[in-house]
């Protein structure tokens, strides 16, 4: 396949008039939706792509529609110059950033939202964030083609809600999970670790150890959720500087509560350091190293 000039594309229709251009060339499409300040996370989730298609995408939009009024939107972190650079280095083909008001016209009023899968979790604290996700996603298909999409199992609960929205509105699109990267200590890597003191920095890591403790307690053979979550619980409230948003044990797929586990459950968390939120997750059972 012929080789396309790195491009950064910044309106919607333009997007798609190349995206066409490239599909009906033959071209297998994958694309990687970011909202940029790109770290080894994102960077794994590019290098899968490049390995699954012949165009790679890489989406760079900080979307208004998934902040909450009191959220971060003005101070989400962002450089555009390093992306490129990143995005480019991992062999990225095109990235499209566009601005908020291409997305977004002053008459916009249309959104998607799949209802159950997020309500629980994150979306208790956030209730229109994946609302925004799923429309801005949503959007960002319509317009990048992709044969095959890439998302990272950092964000759970936004893999499930994607999955079920490729489903139920027929994209025909591969949704690829990838797992998540972390810092030596553990700490899953996120924009959000560069707003942590030095103090949250170091405490943050409790969230990994609680759900090591409670896969721990897993392999040895403990199912009753209450005993998982207390293994789990116990590290992460040793933090003197962190307070648990949630942290609950939920059939993997449906993300429904269970008591017992009978069938695959993810332990899922969310805790504050200050006003960072930071989230991290086990799928129990799984962990091939430590
Ligand atoms: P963002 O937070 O930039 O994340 C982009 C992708 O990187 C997501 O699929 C996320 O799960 C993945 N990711 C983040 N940290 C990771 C880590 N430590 N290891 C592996 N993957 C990681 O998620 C979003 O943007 C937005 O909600 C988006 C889907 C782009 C819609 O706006």
């Amino acid at each position: 396949m012929a080789d396309v000039p790195f491009e950064v594309i910044r309106e919607p229709a333009a997007m798609r008039a190349y995206a066409e251009d490239k599909r009906r060339d033959g071209m297998t499409i994958v694309v990687v939706p970011t909202m940029g300040f790109l770290h080894a996370g994102h960077l794994s989730l590019l290098r899968e792509g490049r390995r699954r298609g012949d165009l790679l995408i890489m989406t760079l939009f900080v979307n208004p529609t998934q902040f909450g009024p009191n959220e971060d939107l003005d101070r989400y972190p962002r450089d555009e110059a390093g992306d490129l650079a990143k995005a480019r280095e991992c062999g990225v083909d095109i990235v499209f950033a566009p601005d908020a008001s291409s997305m977004y016209g002053p008459l916009s009023q249309t959104s998607v939202s799949v209802s159950e899968l997020s309500q629980p979790l994150c979306g208790a604290a956030r209730p229109v964030h994946f609302a925004g996700v799923a429309t801005v996603v949503t959007k960002l298909f319509h317009v990048t083609l992709p044969h095959v999409a890439v998302f990272g199992e950092k964000d759970f609960q936004q893999l499930t809600i994607i999955r079920r929205l490729v489903e139920d509105l027929d994209f025909g699109i591969e949704v690829v999970g990838m797992p998540i990267v972390r810092e030596r200590d553990g700490l899953a890597l996120s924009s959000r670790n560069a707003y942590l003191s030095q103090e949250q920095r170091a405490q943050a890591p409790a969230l990994r150890r609680g759900l090591l403790a409670a896969n721990a307690a897993f392999d040895a053979g403990e199912r009753t959720a209450l005993t998982l979550l207390a293994a789990a619980r116990e590290p992460i409230e040793a933090c003197t500087l962190g307070a648990i948003d949630y942290l609950e044990l939920r059939d993997a797929e449906t993300l429904e509560p269970i008591d017992t586990v009978d069938r695959p459950a993810v332990i899922a968390t969310a805790v504050f350091f200050g006003k960072t939120r930071l989230i991290d997750n086990i799928v129990l059972g799984t962990l091939s190293v430590g």
